[in-house]
């Protein structure tokens, strides 16, 4: 094991700096500025440590000729993305989903004879935004109408898509979770809460990565689109990549979500920004 003392701590230069920021970059569309600099050397020292290496640049070496670099660019994209989620995040957005969105799409689909409401949350960290969107959808009787619900919940890193898959959280994760909601669809056990399996056989988990044009083309007709949380990391290089794929995903006509505090703004034109319920949602036209 790599001991970590005052002054053997491996010093990360600003050459190989530029060097690891150009690979995350065109792997994963993440942009680390000079000022985030720390912030990687901070988060890829335990990586060094964890695998024995002595310096940042025997880590570059690794990560472009070892025969286990493909694997090791994952351990990368899990040291280095940030999964900060929680059930019910924004709620805004949420009732302008339920109230707003969800009817107009239903209204939609059966004018074409559909009775499957297929959607996707495109960077779900640890699951609670699919299973906010599940719950509410079951919770809205969409079911009991006759409708399937589909919902793809899908991540680049699968450090967090397996204890998505498990459904299995702490009461800190539900701190915005109605109380009817808690009851009716979770069974705690201990300190932790499990999801009921009615709301999680509603969704899959697949690992994609956003920017990944082969990845991000194999999937297509969705209804509605949540990708919330994640463009803020990005460059307007990587942005425009990553809504054009999920622009290629959704029907005609279907919508987009992005985080509350992100907006498509000088990024495309391709969607028209409407107006629900106090939010702004990306239609696709
Ligand atoms: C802050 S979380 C957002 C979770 C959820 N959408 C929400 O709003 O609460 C950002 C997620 O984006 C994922 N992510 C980052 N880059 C990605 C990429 N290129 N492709 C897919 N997911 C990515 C991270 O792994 C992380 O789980």
């Amino acid at each position: 094991m790599l001991i970590l003392g005052v002054n053997s701590k491996p010093k990360l230069s600003n050459e190989t700096f530029a060097l690891l920021r150009d690979i995350i970059y065109a792997k994963c569309g993440i942009f680390f500025p000079e000022g985030k600099k720390y912030f990687l050397e901070m988060r890829l020292v335990r990586r060094l440590e964890e695998m024995n290496l002595k310096s940042f640049e025997d880590y570059y070496y690794f990560l472009t000729y070892d025969s286990q670099k493909v694997k090791e660019l994952h351990n990368l994209f899990n040291s280095i993305v940030t999964n900060e989620t929680s059930f019910f995040r924004d709620l805004p957005q949420l009732e302008a989903f339920r109230k707003g969105v969800v009817p107009k799409a239903m209204e939609e689909k059966a004018k074409a004879g559909g009775k499957t409401l297929k959607l996707w949350s495109a960077a779900c960290s640890t699951g609670e935004e699919p299973l906010t969107l599940a719950m509410m959808l079951m919770e809205d009787g969409v079911q009991a109408r006759g409708w399937n619900i589909d919902i793809l919940a899908s991540d680049i890193s699968d450090n967090v898509l397996k204890p998505a898959a498990a459904g299995v959280y702490e009461k800190y994760s539900l701190r915005n979770t109605p109380d009817n909601y808690l009851k009716k669809y979770f069974q705690q056990n201990g300190d932790s809460y499990v999801a009921s399996s009615k709301v999680r056989e509603l969704v899959k988990y697949r690992k994609v990565n956003l920017i990944d044009s082969i990845e991000m083309r194999m999937i297509k007709g969705m209804d509605i689109i949540f990708c919330r949380n994640v463009l803020i990391y990005f460059d307007d290089n990587s942005k425009k990549k990553v809504i054009s794929h999920l622009y290629d995903s959704l029907n005609k006509g279907g919508y987009l979500f992005v985080g509350f505090s992100e907006s498509l703004h000088n990024i495309t034109r391709l969607f028209r920004p409407v107006s629900i319920e106090r939010s702004v949602v990306y239609q696709k036209v």
